[in-house]
């Protein structure tokens, strides 16, 4: 399956974009994991150390893409305000 599949559909613009930042969120919410486990594995404490570091910047990242979403879906916005 590729990233993006539907960028070739009958999409308004909008609809696109915010598939692409959700796509981009899972991959950063991926990476996160990734270093996560590589954290947890690697008995190198250098190698440790920049692989917290890189997954804090993937953070950084997830939190860009939350704020992107919820600025342009509208809906999305305001279950964050109101969810249970
Ligand atoms: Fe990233």
């Amino acid at each position: 399956m590729a990233v993006d599949e539907h960028k070739d559909w009958k999409m308004d613009k909008k609809t696109v974009e915010l598939e692409f930042a959700r796509n981009s969120l899972r991959e950063e919410l991926e990476a996160i994991n990734n270093y996560g486990a590589r954290i947890a594995e690697t008995e190198n404490p250098e190698l440790k150390r920049v692989l917290i570091h890189n997954m804090d910047e993937e953070k950084e990242h997830v939190a860009m893409l939350v704020e992107w979403i919820r600025k342009n879906d509208a809906t999305q916005d305001k279950v964050f305000k109101e969810h249970d």
